[in-house]
């Protein structure tokens, strides 16, 4: 840490989420498509430089560390999660020896739509305050399961202590003023007094930890202030301790993104029944029908409409594209006034030309196919590089797998290939050729030639009633 440093973050993610029921931790949960834990790192790093974040691990370290990885902030592990307080002991023992920062924010792992510009206004509060410690807190229908702050007298920003829900007395309970503000376990210290009250924490409570909460008493004894700032938006300081709760934030998080959207001109007709991740861009004149999910680092341009039930998931789509109901697109490009579906699969690396129309149940994979070809009905494209221009029939299949390796197709522009052919890879079909229908290809068809493979037909006149007059008599 350098010495001009004035401002730190600690973010606490070590804990298990015990209330998640689940084999992974709660800090790797998502909302909007993202890990919780980067949510908040996010919002931090719009506050102040990565380094001079602090991110508690302990629960899973190795798989909570590498998906923040690339966020640059530091990591400091607690081994043993004793608590939210030693979580705080573990970051002042990893900085003993050099230049504590003035200030220290905590933010917690599992509050992620925190923003940053209600980081800010607490850290502005803290300094106006001349504050050891602000509390960041909310007033919520239901305050179940929070911790409860405690003031001194109704609407003073001074608070007396923090009280766990298990530590509530009946006393505390009849107070009318303030049990209901929730203690958001977003905070905002002076380093040096929090460090000296952070050896002073017993674990004499219930849940046998060292509560981090314990500490607004502690300053308050030590004759430190200690106050409370109420959050403008209560959503910003909720918690996803349950999978209920996980999936309200989830939620809230999306209704934002697709908000978004809609100021910047898209049209999303009821967007709580789509589902849009945080990362997803979409250009002006854009329509997403009702059902629809976008994914991942998927972008569209302007001018498309993607109807009901498709799924988008790091895809980009051009502009005036038109994705027709319950097509499922994934890791593929689409160029401008594409067609898709309905019921098109294309699988990832499917790079569509402009103009292309990829139509019903047509699954596609490693393929590039050029500007205005078409295969609109019933086909399996992979493994292929389609020129311009392709009629690819209805039926018609790419067979690119031979039990063991897989294949190349080759299809020049302007080739017509047959319904119900089959082109067994590696195989190419020359500019202009065609295929005729129900054809088997296992060789080159060249250039401008005619590529023919399947039995001769007979008729048998009369056939019908000989048979069934032979039939009577046996
Ligand atoms: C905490 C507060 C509570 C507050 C609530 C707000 C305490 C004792 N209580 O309760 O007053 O209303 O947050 O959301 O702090 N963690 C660690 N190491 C540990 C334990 C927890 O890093 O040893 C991390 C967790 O990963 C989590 C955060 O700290 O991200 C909060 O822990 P959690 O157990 O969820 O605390 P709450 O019971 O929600
Ligand atoms: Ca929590």
């Amino acid at each position: 840490m350098s010495t001009t440093s004035k401002l730190a973050i600690a973010i606490m993610a070590a804990g298990k989420g015990t209330r998640l029921k689940s084999s992974r931790a709660k800090v790797l949960h998502q909302i909007g498509g993202r890990a919780l834990l980067l949510h908040v790192i996010e919002a931090a790093r719009q506050v102040i430089a990565a380094d001079q974040i602090y991110v508690i691990t302990g629960h899973q370290a190795e798989a909570v560390e590498a998906v923040a990885a690339s966020t640059g902030v530091h990591f400091v592990r607690q081994t043993e999660q004793l608590g939210t307080g030693h979580a705080i002991q573990c970051l002042q023992k990893s900085l003993a020896g050099k230049v504590a920062p003035q200030n220290l924010i905590v933010l917690s792992g599992d509050v992620p739509l925190i923003t940053p510009e209600t980081i800010t206004a607490l850290r502005d509060f803290q300094l106006a305050q001349h504050a050891a410690m602000s509390i960041l807190t909310a007033v919520p229908a239901d305050p179940t399961g929070y911790g409860r702050v405690l003031r001194t007298e109704e609407n003073s920003h001074d608070v007396a202590a923090i009280v766990e829900q298990k530590s509530l007395t009946k006393e505390q309970l009849a107070l009318p003023h303030s049990i209901r503000e929730i203690n958001s376990g977003i905070y905002a210290f002076s380093t040096e007094k929090l460090f000296a009250q952070l050896g002073k924490l017993s674990a004499a409570n219930s849940a046998g930890e060292y509560y981090l909460t314990d500490i607004a008493a502690l300053l308050v004894a030590a004759g430190e202030k200690v106050v409370a700032l109420p959050a403008a938006d209560i959503h910003e300081v909720l918690g996803a301790n349950t999978l209920a709760e996980l999936m309200q934030l989830d939620a809230t998080l999306r209704l934002r993104t697709a908000e978004k959207l809609l100021a910047q001109g898209v049209s999303i007709y009821r967007p709580e029944t789509c589902v849009i991740d945080s990362g997803v861009t979409i250009g002006a004149d854009t329509i997403i029908e009702p059902f629809v999910q976008l994914l991942g680092a998927t972008r569209i341009g302007s001018e498309c409409r993607i109807r009901s039930y498709s799924v988008l998931h790091d895809t980009v789509l051009g502009d005036n594209v038109l994705v027709r109901n319950s097509c499922v697109l994934d890791s593929s490009e689409v160029g401008n006034g594409a067609l898709i579906g309905p019921f098109a699969n294309l699988r990832p690396e499917s790079k569509i030309g402009e103009g292309a129309h990829i139509g019903n149940f047509v699954e596609t994979k490693k393929v590039r196919i050029g500007k205005g070809s078409k295969a609109n009905h019933l086909s399996y494209l992979g493994d292929a590089v389609i020129g311009s221009g392709v009629n690819v029939g209805a039926g018609a299949i790419t067979c690119n797998y031979d039990g063991v390796n897989k294949h190349q197709t080759t299809i020049e522009d302007g080739v017509f290939v047959g319904s119900d052919s089959t082109l067994i890879a590696p195989i190419t079909i020359g500019e202009g050729a065609y295929v005729a229908a129900g054809s088997t290809i296992t060789t080159d068809v060249p250039a401008g030639a005619l590529g023919i493979s399947r039995a001769h037909q007979a008729n048998k006149p009369g056939w019908v009633a000989e048979r069934k007059a032979k039939a009577k008599k046996s």
